[in-house]
């Protein structure tokens, strides 16, 4: 192992780009492979509560602290008719699931759903089929969900065991509706039409309702920034929140390139917070929208026909991706920019939760915590308060797709209230040891009182059921304040978290 030239990292809490929204740690679970069956929901595990959730499942989406859930889809929503998830599950329809080809046993709905948000303390946000279902359909589910009894859909979840509304805030208008591959895909202008009405609908149903529209389902898509501009300049007054949706790859084999993405991240928030900025010029508007980056996370390696298939069985395996050291360190810098871009961008789920593209991976027996577990586990616990502008001096390195890049990725966080300061460092090095020094510049901190890494030598490897606990974050020694500087020596291939008491 080598070392590279030092580095230094300036801090000043007064340097703020915004408020964390606590919703940038939420998660996305779908009616999908085996996310909801034999993921959130096996009856048949022998970890399964009297509701049928897993108590091993939940114990772990509630260590990872998701803020909000997204559900039920994803390209499922398009096609569900969510009147027949509720009810008496013995008279709950078997139906061919079209967007994944499985058989959809609708034992798992939307009190199911709530159900288990109230398990892991997490808000519900829904999404409404806007592929084959009306604004009636879209207005009904509000209805259902937050009206007081008294009215035929309130009073239906009122005979479904749950009297009080469940007060759900959050509502996404769709799912990639841009995507020819989506369930009753629109073009720009019939999506922002029919959004808008769904929209005027589910308000008059319950005003405190915030929405999310669709956005381009990738940067990739040939319709973007164009989509946004369209649906956004049609809906701007209506909505809250404008998704994002990317999925990281390293299919070219090209680990350097691969592990400075975040600059494809930033350019992504860049241009479409450049569009919300020209839609409220252009409509003269006094309101804002904000980025909700509702499907986030890396998914190349499981991608081949059978694993978009479901062969009309019940919960097959689908999109099973197995995670890595180099796709976890992608994750940790992911959320570097969601602290970096924290003034535009205020939800941002991970896609999904257990066993499709998932941190967490599931056996009826078993469970499993892939890499990209732990840099989502120390952000959700630690990021918080105001982040940080840093300055950052680093040597850097060349890559054949983003040219000329900095070793270290970096953000931070300041916590007035909690007296903390938090650091997020990714080393992209893949074989030199970066000396940092750290300078507070407007505050002398006490002490630096946490300090976690994971790191390792091989960019590929994996936990494995075999070997579960090969790569985890473990405690460093955590380095002295001496008059308000520290000095650590980063290991190539890492991520380090550091807690500061203030
Ligand atoms: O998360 C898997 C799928 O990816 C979702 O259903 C869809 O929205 C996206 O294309």
């Amino acid at each position: 192992m080598t070392q590279a030239r030092p580095s230094r990292l300036y801090v000043d809490t007064k340097r703020v780009i915004g408020q964390i929204s606590p919703l940038l740690f939420s998660g996305f679970a779908e009616h999908m492979g085996r996310c909801i069956y034999q993921g959130i929901y096996d009856p048949a595990s022998p970890h399964a509560n009297e509701n049928g959730l897993r108590q091993d499942v939940l114990a772990a989406l509630r260590e990872l602290n998701y803020r909000s859930m997204r559900y039920p889809g994803g390209n499922f929503v398009s096609g569900y008719r969510w009147e027949d998830g509720i009810g008496p599950k013995e008279n709950r329809p078997s139906l061919r699931e079209l967007a994944w080809q499985s058989i959809e046993s609708n034992q798992f709905g939307t009190d199911e759903f709530m159900q288990f948000c109230r398990e892991i303390d997490t808000e519900p946000m829904l999404a409404v089929n806007l592929g084959t279902g009306s604004i009636q359909d879209a207005a009904n589910l509000v209805e259902y969900c937050n009206a007081p009894v008294g009215s035929k859909y309130a009073d239906l979840r009122a005979a479904n065991s749950q009297r009080d509304p469940y007060g759900v805030k959050y509502w996404c208008l769709g799912n990639e509706m841009d995507g020819p591959w989506q369930i009753g895909h629109l073009d720009a202008a019939e999506y922002g039409t029919k959004a808008l009405e769904a929209a005027k609908l589910m308000r008059l149903q319950d005003s405190s309702i915030e929405l999310a529209l669709c956005g381009s389902s990738s940067s990739k898509m040939p319709t973007y920034p164009e989509w946004d501009r369209i649906s956004l300049e049609l809906c701007w007054e209506q909505v809250n929140y404008h998704s994002m949706h990317y999925y990281a790859d390293n299919q070219d084999g090209d680990t350097a390139s691969y592990l400075s993405l975040s600059a494809a991240f930033e350019d992504y928030v860049d241009t479409v917070a450049a569009v919300l900025r020209y839609v409220k010029a252009k409509t003269c508007s006094k309101h804002d929208v904000y980025l909700s980056w509702d499907e986030w996370n890396v998914w190349y390696k499981a991608r081949g026909q059978s694993d978009m298939r479901g062969d009309w069985t019940e919960a097959p395996h689908l999109i099973e991706e197995v995670y890595n050291l180099e796709d976890a360190l992608v994750v940790a810098q992911w959320l570097n920019v969601f602290l970096r871009k924290a003034d535009v961008l205020k939800i941002a789920c991970i896609a999904q939760i257990v066993n499709v593209i998932a941190p967490i991976l599931t056996k009826r027996n078993d469970m499993l915590k892939q890499t990209i577990y732990y840099p989502l586990l120390m952000f959700s616990q630690m990021a918080s308060g105001a982040s940080l502008d840093l300055l950052v001096e680093s040597p850097r390195y060349e890559t054949k797709k983003f040219g000329d890049m900095p070793l270290l990725d970096v953000s931070a966080a300041y916590d007035a209230a909690a007296g903390q300061n938090t650091i997020f460092i990714v080393n992209r090095s893949q074989t030199d040891r970066v000396p940092l020094e750290i300078n507070w510049q407007d505050i002398a901190p006490k002490r630096i009182s946490s300090a976690h890494q994971l790191a390792g030598h091989d960019p590929k490897a994996a936990n494995t059921w075999d070997n579960p606990n090969q790569l985890t974050t473990q405690a460093i020694y955590a380095p002295r304040i001496i008059d308000g500087k520290a000095e650590l020596s980063l290991p190539p291939l890492s991520f380090t978290a550091l807690g500061v008491e203030v």
